[in-house]
């Protein structure tokens, strides 16, 4: 079976809805973020801190570069990995890319107490929200699946999904 890849801003629930995939399907699950801080040692912000967000990207790259040729995985991406179009062109090999959407006032609900998100450590992190949206919407948009979260619970999400994928 191909992977599916979870893709879409911060705090659209990409790991809760992987999570969900992962036990209705019994299939592995991995989250980019997660290999890369285990991999490197020190959190996704101390990366953002010490070296700076380009070459967390590059991180990123090879992360998605030695995962993407496995097979049978529930893949959770961070939400800038779809500004590469290598990521993308890498991941889609394997798998279906689905991308969850939500709008900035949602993701600001689901992120504002949660200080693990270097890019929305800002004095406005709504506007930031925007601004990132809007630009990164073309990109959010080369998915195969585009599901709207928006009032739902991650089960019901992930069982849109399986629905969705058995067509394509
Ligand atoms: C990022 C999203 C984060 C993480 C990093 C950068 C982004 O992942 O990769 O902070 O550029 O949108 P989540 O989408 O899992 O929060």
């Amino acid at each position: 079976m191909k992977n599916i890849i979870l893709t879409g801003f911060m705090g659209t629930g990409k790991t809760a809805v992987a999570k969900e995939l992962s036990s209705l399907l019994n299939l592995k699950m991995v989250d980019i973020d997660n290999e890369i801080e285990k991999a490197e040692g020190i959190t996704i912000n101390e990366i953002f801190e010490r070296y700076g967000e380009s070459k967390f990207r590059d991180i990123e790259t090879e992360m998605i570069k030695k995962i993407s040729p496995e097979k049978n995985l529930i893949i959770s991406t961070g939400g800038g990995v779809v500004l590469r179009e290598e990521n993308i062109r890498m991941l889609k090999e394997n798998g279906i890319i689905i991308c969850l959407i939500a709008s900035p006032e949602t993701i600001f609900e689901r992120t504002k107490n949660n200080s693990d998100r270097p890019l929305l450590k800002v004095s406005d992190p709504l506007k930031k929200i925007k601004e990132l949206l809007e630009f990164r919407m073309p990109f959010y948009k080369k998915a195969d699946i585009i599901i709207n979260t928006e009032g739902k619970a991650p089960l019901q999400i992930a069982e849109e999904i399986i629905e969705k994928i058995k067509w394509i």
